[in-house]
C-alpha cells in the first residue's frame, strides 16, 4: 500500500521512517516534508492546506491511508474533506481538533465533565482578564485561546507578567485572532508528561508516555518553545499514576467527546501535570506531539501500516512496545522560539548516523547537495538504548563531535529522570 503523510517537520519524519519499516508499504508520500526526509520518502510539493490538491493526489497515487500530522489542516477541516470524497484519512474532524485549536472548548468540556484540570476563567477584555489575575495572585498561567505553535503560553512568576502577557495577546493581538480570548488558570506544580493514545471509534490505544522540555535553554530556563527534547519511558512517573491518568483523564475525554456529538479520532494527546492531587491536565492536542512522536514511536515493536489498517477497520490488534528507552534533542536555529535565521549550513549529519543515532529532519533545505537550515527546530537527534542514561550519553557523543555554528541545542535533556 502507499501512505501520505502531511506535513513537514519532525514528527512527520518520524511517521514516515516507521511507515517506511512496514514490508506492505510501497512507497510513503510527505507532503510537503522537507529535504532531509527524502531517502525514506517520496515529497510532493503540495502545501498541508490545499486539501483539494491533496485529496486529488491521494485519488492518482493509490494512497491506502492519509496520516495527518500538524494541527493547522486539522483545525481546518482536512478530514472532513476528505471523508467527504470517500477517501480514508486519520485524524480528528475540525469538530473534534477544537479540543485543541480552543482552549476554553477544551476547558468548559473538563469542567463538564469532572476531568481533572487547573481553575480557569475566559477572557476577551483586558481590564477583566487584569481584574482576575489580581483577584488570583501569581504565579498564573495566561494561554491565548488558539493555535499559537507552542508559544501562546505565558507561566507568569509576578502579577506584571502576567499583565504584561494579557496586554500584549488581547491588546496587541500577538497571535492574532488566536489571542483575542485568553484563558488564564492557576498555576500547577509538579511532574509533566506526554500522554497520546490512538483513537477509532471508541476503541482506544494508548503509548507509551513521554516526557517534553519545552523551555528553550538549560536548567528549564527562558521563552516557551514547541519543545527542545523529550525522552521516553519517564520512570519518575509510576505505572499507577498513568493507569489513573488513563481512567480519569484519557478515557472520560474520548467519551465526552461522543457524548457532545463530536466523537474523537486520531492521535489523542494529553499532557498532564502530576500535582498532589492526582494528574492534571495542562493541554489536548489532537495530533502527535513534537518531539514526543519521534521517541515514542521508534518504540512500537509492531507494525505501524498493519496496525492503522487495523485500526481504521475495527480489528482488534495486539499492538507492542519494545522496553528500550529512546532520549531526543532538538537542535534549533540560534534566537529560536524568537527571530532566528535560516540558510545556515549544518554540520556532516552522516557523522551521527554512523554512530547508529536517528536524526530527524524538522526544516532542513538540500542546496548543491548540502544540507541547510530551513526553520526554527531544525533537526532532532535521538538515541535508542537499553537504559535513559546510554541513550543521552550516546546522543550527547555524538552532538560534541560535530559544530554547531548558529545552531543550540539543551545539554540536559532528560535531567528530571537524572537527578
Ligand atoms: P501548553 O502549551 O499548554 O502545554 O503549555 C506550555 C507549558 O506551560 C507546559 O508544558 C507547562 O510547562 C506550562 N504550563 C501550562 N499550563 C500550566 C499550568 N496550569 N501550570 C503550570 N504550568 C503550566
Ligand atoms: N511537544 C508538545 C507539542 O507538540 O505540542
Amino acid at each position: 500500500m502507499n501512505i501520505l503523510v502531511i506535513g513537514s517537520g519532525g514528527r512527520e519524519h518520524a511517521l514516515v521512517k516507521q511507515f517506511k519499516q512496514s514490508p506492505a508499504v510501497q512507497t510513503v508520500y510527505v507532503a510537503p516534508g522537507n529535504d532531509g526526509m527524502t531517502k525514506e520518502a517520496e515529497c510532493v510539493a503540495i502545501d498541508s492546506m490545499d486539501f483539494a490538491s491533496l485529496s486529488l493526489f491521494a485519488k492518482n497515487n493509490e494512497i491506502a491511508l492519509t496520516f495527518v500530522g500538524p494541527e493547522q489542516p486539522l483545525a481546518a477541516g482536512i478530514v472532513d474533506y476528505f471523508t467527504e470524497q470517500g477517501q480514508k484519512i486519520f485524524g480528528p474532524t475540525q469538530a473534534a481538533a477544537r479540543i485543541e485549536g480552543s482552549k476554553s472548548f477544551a476547558k468548559e468540556l473538563m469542567a463538564k465533565y469532572s476531568i481533572p484540570t487547573s481553575k480557569y476563567g475566559t477572557f476577551t477584555n483586558v481590564i477583566e482578564a487584569k481584574q482576575f489575575i489580581s483577584d488570583k495572585g501569581a504565579p498564573i498561567v495566561v494561554k491565548a485561546d488558539g493555535l499559537a505553535a507552542g508559544k501562546g503560553v505565558v507561566v507568569a512568576l509576578t502579577l506584571d507578567e502576567a499583565y504584561q502577557a494579557v496586554e500584549e495577546m488581547i491588546g496587541n493581538q500577538k497571535f492574532g485572532e488566536s489571542s483575542s480570548r485568553v484563558v488564564i488558570e492557576e498555576f500547577l506544580e509538579g511532574e509533566e508528561f506526554s500522554f497520546m493514545s490512538f483513537v477509532f471509534d471508541g476503541e482506544v490505544y494508548p503509548m507509551p508516555i513521554a516526557q517534553d522540555h519545552k523551555r528553550a535553554f538549560d536548567g528549564d530556563i527562558g521563552p516557551n518553545t514547541g519543545g527542545m527534547g523529550a525522552y521516553s519511558p519517564v520512570p519518575q512517573i509510576s505505572q499507577a499514576v498513568i493507569e489513573q491518568a488513563y481512567t480519569e483523564v484519557v478515557m472520560p475525554t474520548i467519551a465526552a467527546m461522543a457524548n457532545e456529538g463530536t466523537p474523537f479520532t486520531g492521535i489523542l494527546y494529553t499532557g498532564l501535570i502530576l500535582t498532589t492531587d492526582g494528574p492534571k491536565v495542562i493541554e489536548f492536542n489532537a495530533r502527535f506531539g513534537d518531539p514526543e512522536a519521534q521517541v515514542v514511536l521508534p518504540r512500537m515493536a509492531s507494525d505501524f501500516a498493519e496496525f492503522m489498517v487495523a485500526l481504521t477497520n475495527r480489528r482488534l490488534f495486539e499492538l507492542k512496545w519494545y522496553d528500550d528507552a529512546v532520549l531526543g534533542v532538538v537542535v534549533a536555529s540560534n534566537g529560536y522560539p524568537g527571530e532566528y535565521e535560516t540558510g545556515k549550513a549544518l554540520p556532516d549529519l552522516e557523522v551521527l548516523t554512523a554512530l547508529q543515532l536517528d536524526v530527524f529532519h524538522a526544516a532542513t533545505k538540500s542546496v548543491n547537495g548540502k544540507l541547510i537550515s530551513n526553520g526554527g527546530r531544525v533537526i532532532v537527534v535521538a538515541a535508542k538504548a537499553e537504559s535513559l542514561e546510554e541513550a543521552r550519553n550516546a546522543v550527547h557523543e555524538g552532538l560534541s563531535k560535530l559544530r554547531w555554528d548558529g545552531f543550540f541545542y539543551r545539554k540536559d535533556i532528560g535531567w528530571r529522570t537524572f537527578i
